[in-house]
């Protein structure tokens, strides 16, 4: 008999992008169905959290080069109380960013990589295309194909904890 499997998602958004990333995403794992699924702010989540996990999803905001300071926080907080405890677990990551991007993600993977959580994903990296200081204050419209992005990795990360194919 098996348990029902929890994916974790875990965000941080400062002026909406990655939060409709991340509920894009929670929507996809739901409508997969058969894994409990968990959507958390950053400033919420917590060691407990991440250890009573089977898969995770971290959504960030690339801010100057690197994750926001929420998501960092929730990783300080949380990588050691976690660390030798969750070995060869699932991950993947999303990011927000206005043009790049990547060292955004290469930071969470080398986090994970710490931790020894296994990517079954590319990093999925949305652009917002803001620039200027107004566009880039200004509240984010993620668009509906990029939506559908993070509908189907949601969808993807629960059907392999569902299925144990990770
Ligand atoms: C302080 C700050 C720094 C930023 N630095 C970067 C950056 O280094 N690279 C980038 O591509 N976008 C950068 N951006 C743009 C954000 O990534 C973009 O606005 C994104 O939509 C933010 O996600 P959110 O809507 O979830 O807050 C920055 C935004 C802010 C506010």
């Amino acid at each position: 008999m098996s348990t029902c499997k929890t994916l974790l998602i875990v965000y941080h958004s400062m002026t909406g992008g990655t939060r409709q990333m991340a509920e894009a995403a929670h929507a996809g794992a739901q409508a997969e169905g058969g894994v409990t699924v968990r959507l958390l702010q950053a400033a919420q989540a917590g060691p407990q959290d991440v250890l009573s996990a089977d898969g995770y999803l971290f959504a960030s905001p690339e801010n100057l080069a690197a994750i926001s300071g929420q998501l960092k926080d929730f990783f300080d907080r949380s990588y050691y109380p976690a660390l030798d405890r969750i070995n060869g677990r699932p991950y993947a990551a999303m990011v927000c960013a206005g043009s790049d991007g990547h060292n955004a993600a290469r930071q969470i993977a080398r986090i994970a990589t710490g931790w020894r959580l296994r990517p079954v994903a590319e990093p999925l990296i949305v652009c917002t295309h803001a620039q200027t200081p107004e566009a880039i204050l200004a509240p984010k419209q993620i668009a509906v194909a990029q939506q559908a992005a993070c509908h189907a990795l949601g969808e993807a990360m629960a059907a392999g904890l569902a299925l144990g194919v990770f």
